[in-house]
This record gives structure tokens, sequence and C-alpha cells, in this order.
């Protein structure tokens, strides 16, 4: 094992750091579009906790709350440097204009730079992704070739960007639900599996072989497993490269882990929770195939339960029905509505209803948790953390985590857990929000 770097050990984030994205789609154009605009001094980067957040060091009666990005050695906004894939051409700006999510004149503001992201071609299968047809795609005879495509698309950026350091963000398209195979079991399993062009390997798992075989951090935004099988932990330890996902945390869900935490801690029972939503965006589309649609669901619906814990509270939970439905509805684009009905009951059984609509828009919620992710993710790799990264958690529908270990979905857990890997990273004290010291003595206790 080795040790994480910690402190002014961290290694600095000097020159520029390289991230490419397979997807140019709404997700990522309005990351683009956002940050761009925030470098020009045009917008605020809302919602994201590396530019805009504090975190509070020490004791409550210190009153030291610092900025995150002032207190850690993460790279600044002006250091990063994007490209990416896609099986459309579209620029970032063609794609920034076709999702709709931004107004007209922030997306002109920035066209210049905007229309400088150009995709490469992607590794595309429409197995995987049944309901997009994109013909600016790699043509291999197998698999291995296609990773080797890309390792050389990677190579050709950080030279012409002359980047210090590169990551991966999945921003593309969620693909049809499949479970871990045998190609699946180990590296060599999975190398062999590329050159015999295994159907069980997926575009998403050439990108990532890609990247970690380069030793560069690989973050899954969307819901399949991607890395989330022991060929990738086993790369991702071989090379010390640190991974994360799956599936950025927004919507609908975020507002699942935001409220569950509550009943849960206040110990009332939830006997149904129903969730639909209406979606008109391109990532609607493709979730209108039920396989695709098989990941999604998979990933929002595993939320509940390690946050309410039916299996230690049988009572309050064990009869919960939990469906999930997500309709493709064009008009409203990005626009997605959803609308829940929570079915609690309390004191004597009595029922009780909750009705939450949310009219949210999804990659406005999306642009700031992919910054975070990425400025986190180097910085994990500069303080030598590799494998599943497990703080990032706070971040995704659907938290990798170390085999044998449940995810934790509890929104505030999660931020718990960011937050003291952050003071962990930088010698602080960890908090423990007992506040105990001040009344009694602790030390003198031997309690401390
Ligand atoms: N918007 C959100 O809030 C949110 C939340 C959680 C997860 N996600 C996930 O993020 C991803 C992107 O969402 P979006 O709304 O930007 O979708 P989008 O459809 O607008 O963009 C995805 C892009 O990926 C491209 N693509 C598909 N397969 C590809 C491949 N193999 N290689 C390269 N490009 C490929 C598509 O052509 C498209 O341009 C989806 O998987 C979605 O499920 C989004």
């Amino acid at each position: 094992m080795s040790e994480i770097l910690r402190g002014k050990d961290i290694a600095p984030a000097r020159g520029k750091l390289g991230v490419l994205m397979p997807g140019i789609g709404a997700v990522s154009s309005t990351l683009l579009t956002g940050l761009f605009s925030h470098r020009r001094g045009l917008a605020r980067p809302i919602g994201s906790l590396t530019q805009m957040g504090k975190i509070r060091l020490g004791k409550r009666t210190e009153k030291r709350f610092v900025d995150v990005k002032d207190f850690l050695p993460l790279a600044a906004p002006a250091d990063l440097v994007f490209g990416g894939w896609d099986c459309f051409p579209d620029t970032a700006y063609e794609a920034a204009r076709k999702a709709k999510v931004l107004k007209p004149e922030h997306i002109e503001a920035v066209r210049d730079e905007l229309e400088a992201v150009r995709p490469m071609p992607a590794v595309f299968d429409r197995n995987y992704v049944r309901n997009l047809d994109g013909q600016h795609v790699k043509k291999a005879a197998t698999k291995r070739a296609l990773a080797e495509m890309l390792m050389k698309d990677i190579e050709d950026f950080r030279t012409a960007h002359k980047t210090d350091r590169l990551l991966l963000c999945w921003t593309a398209s969620t693909e049809a639900y499949r479970e871990a195979q045998a190609c699946h079991a180990s590296v060599k399993a999975f190398e062999a599996g590329l050159e015999k062009n295994s159907p069980a390997i997926s575009p998403s798992q050439i990108y990532a072989y890609a990247a970690l075989k380069m030793k560069i951090p690989y973050i899954n935004g969307a819901p399949h497993i991607t890395t989330d099988c022991p060929a990738f932990l086993e790369l991702a330890a071989e090379n010390k490269v640190p991974i994360c996902g799956k599936d950025f945390k927004t919507g609908q869900t975020l507002m699942k882990t935001i409220l569950a935490p509550g009943f849960a801690a206040r110990g009332l029972g939830i006997s149904g929770w129903f969730s639909t939503n209406i979606l008109g965006n391109r990532d609607g589309e493709v979730l209108d195939d039920p396989e695709s649609f098989r990941s999604k669901e998979i990933s929002k619906l595993g939320v509940l339960d390690t946050i309410i814990r039916p299996d230690l509270y049988p009572e309050l939970y064990g009869d919960l029905y939990h469906k999930i439905r997500i309709n493709y509805y064009p008009p409203r684009g990005d626009n997605k509505e959803s609308w829940d009905n929570i079915d609690i009951f309390g004191w004597m059984d009595y029922p009780m209803q909750i009705k939450v609509n949310f009219l949210c828009r999804d990659s406005i919620l999306a642009a700031p948790v992919v910054l975070d992710l990425i400025l986190f993710s180097d910085l994990a790799a500069r303080a030598g953390m590799y494998g599943i990264q497990e703080w990032l958690s706070f971040y995704f529908k659907s938290p990798m985590a170390r085999e044998g270990l449940y995810p934790e979905n509890d929104l505030f857990v999660q931020r718990d857990k960011l937050m003291n890997t952050l003071r962990y990273l930088m010698r602080e004290e960890l908090i423990h929000h007992t506040g105990l010291d001040y009344y009694y003595d602790l030390e003198k206790n031997g309690q401390k």
C-alpha cells in the first residue's frame, strides 16, 4: 500500500489540465459555456463547491471558514483546456445551440471558445445506444485497435495543447444495461476480449481502458457500469489511477437523497414513493430505449435502500413500493419536470402524503457537478490517491464502493465524507460535530 500525499506534499497544480469528454452534448456544452463565461467574468459558477463553497476548519469557537479553492491546491478554471469525442461532428457551439439549455445570447458570448471544441470521431456501437445513429465514428478491425486510436488521440491532444495533466470524463449517452461478464473479470481477460472483439465490451469501456492504460483518471457521469468491474479496479490499482462514478446526481435523485435522510432521521415510515418525469432532450430520447432506461432505472432505484435501511427497519420500510418512470416528451427539451408522490406514516401508523413537483434544468444542475469532479479527481491524482474515490460519492446517483461495502447515498453523509477528506488532505482536524469539549474536559477524562 502506498501513502496519500498531504498538505505541501501534494504535487502542485502546475501548467494546463486537459479535460477530454466523450460526449459533446447538453451537459458538456452547458459546462463549457458556463466555465468560459465565468473566466470572462460574465457568469457565476453557482452550485460548484470548488468555486463558491467554504469549508469550516477547527472548532466552531475559532470561526474559521475558508474558501475551498483557497484551502486546496486545485487547478484554476483558467488552466483547463477541453477536447472530446462525439458520434456527431457538431462543435460545442453547435451542440449548445441544439441542446437549447441556454439562451442564445449566453452561447454567442463565448462562441469562439465553444467552436474551438471540435469532437474527434467517436468509438460508438449502436448495440449500446440504439436510439442514436451518428456517423462521426472510428472504424477498426478490433476493439484493441479502437483503444489504440483513442490513445493516439489523447497523446495528440497532450502535444497540441501542451498539457501537464489529463483526465477523461464521460458525458456521453447512457449505454444499454449490461452486467459484468467473464471478459471483465481481470485485465488479462479484458485485453483478450478487446482482441477478440467481445460484444460484452462497451464503447465506454474502450475509452476507460485507454485512459487507465495511460494513467489518466476516469470519471463516469452515466449509470452504466464501465469501470465498476474487477478488470478496471485491477487496472486502476496497478497503474495507481483514480476512478469514480456512476451517474451525476442531479434532479429528482438529488431531491430524493435530500428528503429521504430527513424521514429516516425522524423515524417516519414510508410505504410508497412514486417518481415520474418528463424530459425532451437527447438524453431523454436515448432513455426511451428500454435497455438504456434499465441502466438509469437501476441507478435511480438503488438510492433509497442504503439511506432508509429496510434491512434494519423492516417495520418502517420493509413494504416500501418504489416506482420510477421516465417519459420522453420532446416539447420540454432539457427543462425536465418531475413529480414525486411520497406516502409516509407516523405515530400510530397515521398516513400522510408529500407531493414534490420539481421544474428543474438538468444540465444546469449537472455542470457544477462535472466541474467539481474534474478538479477533485485531478487533486486526487496529485495526492497519490487511486482506485475508487468514495469521497466523491456526493456527486453520484449510484456511487461506486469498495467490494463488500454498501455505497453511501445520503447526501449529508456524503458531504461530511467529502469535507473530512479535504480536511485530512490538508492536515486539518476532522470535524465530528459533538461540541462536547466546550462543557467537559475530555482530556482529563482520558477521552481525547
Ligand atoms: N443532465 C443531467 O443532469 C444528467 C444527470 C446524470 C447523468 N447524466 C448523464 O450524462 C450523460 C450526458 O447527458 P446529456 O444530457 O448531455 O446527453 P446528450 O444526449 O445531450 O449528450 C450526449 C452526447 O454523447 C454522444 N455520444 C453517444 N455515444 C457516444 C460515444 N460512444 N462516444 C462519444 N459520444 C457519444 C451523443 O451523440 C451526444 O452528443 C448521459 O449519459 C446522461 O444520462 C446527465
